[in-house]
């Protein structure tokens, strides 16, 4: 058997493998409009896919290649996207994307500048770039690194060095064993990500003062200010720009006050949030970041770089340099025109080139390029809040700050199932979290190519959803009878969307005008034989105010707009009346006329003989005499 571990790339022909795989990759990119957006196989069916044993052979390249991709398909996430709205993820711009396919390729190692001398620049170029982009003071150092984990790692490494060597400590040389103690301040609503960097740099939990935030989960300035006054010490504080639920901004200016009053050392995460900075229109909830001492932010996010991405920024490049550079007599560091050494800076020894793909996206789009791609997805995001506020017993649970929608259906239980019934329809992809103790799904738009289309299709997986939960829920609920309860409608009604029980009735009659009365519309609605499923009449009526419909129609000749994208029942029309069949031999058929009223007289003349359908019945009613009667 021909093996090809021998065979180098180079002299195969490169274009066989890589040529098909770029094939692979088109498709693949092409297919994410019509495929689902959540995976299709099970971690079993994809164990028994790629599992096996460990080959003994060598392979064809370009047959592994294809075995792989053949093999992950159904348990790709589609996370390019423009309907993948979970966590906080951006896609990949196309330049971007050529950028880091041409790092691979190109294989550098961006440690010493001695393995990568084009890669250190690029990341000098495009490090200066962003600071620039973003406000940061024009003298920080920084690091490309993994994301924005790696960041806080990095950033509050020399946050760490920095103010214990005020106080006299070289954490460098000494450790942390016998230092001052340091007072570590953090926001209540924290990404979990802080207290994981702290972990690593030997601040464990009970070592960190929490602040408490408010209801928008903001670090509450106030607080954080009596905090520090009843101590003194080093101190570090990390504040946030852009929860991961909310995309709340804490008050990056009042806490740099708090901060300059005891000396502290000032830590942003702003992974997502720190992107306001190059919008004008949003900049100002970003205002003080600059006075900051680090930033944590990144490229994978909202620049759309593809993973793994991220950026440190430090107001302190002596105390970055010292907690991080590292030196070993065989490394060849330094020359002639002081290159940058990306060593001095990231955690990582040896290390991807991360600078091309980041250069490439902020060349591809530019200062204007990139304040409109978060001006767009923050667009999108308002959008779809105003959607879902349109959805029967849609909560939306804080404004939109920026790009991060949090809402929630009815109960905990409603919420879920609606989230699942989304994922699962393969539409749009979301997560859920606890926000408050309540169980809410959170959305985020970040990628380049989210359209109102994509937002619309999402929209509709939403009120798809709604109309299958929210009508078992109501049924599931013990809800008192009463005249928008579905138990109160009897059998036979059925949940139909909005758009065939509209369509249906503009059948029977015509038009669709509002009556001449201020009866609910929900009245008149049931008056034409369309009902809706709410629980609650509170419920009907936010359903119908959100649709833009007044809950009262008193116009005359006013047409209502009932918000088609509104669950409504509708009764499927009765079954038509046929004549009883006469079995052969049998009894003369009797009447299924049960057509009584006051005037008997009249209904027994009118049954008498004629085939027609019988009239309607009535509790109580006394029965027809006629032969025909049931
Ligand atoms: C506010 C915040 N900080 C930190 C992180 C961690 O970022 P990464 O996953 O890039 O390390 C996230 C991730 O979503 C985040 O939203």
């Amino acid at each position: 058997m021909k093996t090809h571990v021998s065979e180098p790339l180079c002299a195969q022909d490169p274009g066989r493998v890589l040529g098909r795989t770029a094939e692979i990759a088109v498709g693949w990119l092409r297919s994410l409009d019509r495929r689902p957006v959540r995976e299709s196989a099970t971690v079993g069916e994809l164990r028994s896919r790629l599992g096996g044993p460990l080959p003994e052979r060598s392979a064809d390249p370009l047959a592994v290649v294809e075995d792989l991709a053949r093999a992950a398909e159904p348990g790709l996430v589609a996370i390019p996207s423009g309907r993948y709205f979970g966590f906080v993820i951006g896609g990949g711009l196309p330049a971007a994307v050529a950028a880091d396919w041409l790092t691979t390729i190109w294989d550098q190692c961006a440690g010493p500048y001695v393995c990568g001398p084009a890669a250190s620049v690029a990341e000098e170029v495009a490090g200066a770039w962003l600071g620039q982009l973003l406000g940061l003071p024009p003298h920080v150092s920084f690091a490309f690194v993994p994301g924005c984990q790696t960041a806080h790692l990095t950033c509050l490494a020399a946050a760490r060095q920095h103010v214990l060597r005020v106080a006299g400590w070289d954490v460098e040389e000494r450790g942390l064993a016998g230092s001052p103690p340091l007072r570590v301040l953090v926001g209540a609503q924290r990404h979990a990500s802080v207290d994981r960097a702290l972990r690593f740099l030997g601040i464990g939990r009970a070592g960190l003062t929490v602040v408490p935030a408010d209801g928008a989960a903001r670090m509450r300035a106030g607080r954080l200010r009596e905090a520090l006054a009843g101590g003194d010490g080093p101190a570090i504080i990390c504040a946030q720009a852009g929860e991961v639920n909310t995309g709340a901004f804490d008050d990056l200016d009042a806490i740099a006050d708090v901060a300059a009053e005891v000396g502290a050392w000032l830590h942003i995460d702003g992974a997502f949030g720190l992107w306001a900075a190059a919008s004008p229109a949003l900049r100002h909830l970003v205002s003080g970041a600059g006075r900051a001492d680090s930033w944590a932010f990144d490229t994978h996010k909202w620049l759309n770089v593809p993973y793994d991405s991220g950026l440190a920024y430090c107001a302190h490049p002596d105390a970055h340099r010292a907690a991080i550079s590292v030196f070993a007599d065989y490394l060849v560091l330094g020359g002639p025109g002081e290159p940058r050494e990306p060593m001095d800076w990231t955690p990582a020894f040896s290390r991807r080139a991360r600078g091309f793909a980041v250069y490439a996206a902020l060349k591809s789009l530019g200062r204007q390029g990139v304040a409109d791609l978060v001006d767009r997805t923050c667009a999108h995001a308002r959008a779809f809040a105003a959607g879902l506020a349109g959805l029967p017993g849609c909560e939306l649970l804080t404004e939109v700050v920026i790009n991060q929608v949090l809402f929630r259906f009815g109960d905990d239980e409603t919420t879920d199932r609606v989230l699942r019934r989304v994922v699962e329809s393969g539409e749009a992809w979301l997560s859920g979290t606890t926000f408050g103790g309540r169980r809410a799904i959170r959305l985020s738009v970040c990628n380049w190519q989210t359209s109102e289309d994509d937002i619309a299709r999402a929209l509709g997986a939403f009120r798809a959803a709604v109309t299958a939960c929210l009508f078992s829920w109501s049924r599931r609920r013990a809800v008192p009878p009463g005249p928008a309860s579905p138990d109160a409608f009897g059998s036979g009604w059925r949940p139909v969307p909005a758009r065939a029980a509209v369509e249906s009735t503009r059948r029977r009659l015509g038009t669709w005008w509002a009556p001449r009365s201020s009866k609910p519309v929900s009245a008149a609605l049931r008056r034409w034989r369309v009902r809706f499923p709410s629980a609650s009449a509170e419920l009907r009526e936010r359903a119908l105010g959100a649709a833009g419909a007044d809950a009262r129609c008193g116009g005359l000749g006013r047409p209502v707009r009932t918000g088609l994208e509104h669950p409504f029942m509708i009764r499927p029309p009765r079954p038509a009346w046929r004549p009883p069949r006469r079995r052969p031999g049998g009894p003369a058929p009797r009447c299924g006329c049960s057509a009584m009223s006051s005037r008997r007289r009249r209904a027994r003349a009118s049954c008498a003989g004629s085939p027609g359908p019988p009239r309607r019945p009535g509790p109580g009613w006394p029965r027809c005499a006629c032969p025909r009667a049931a």
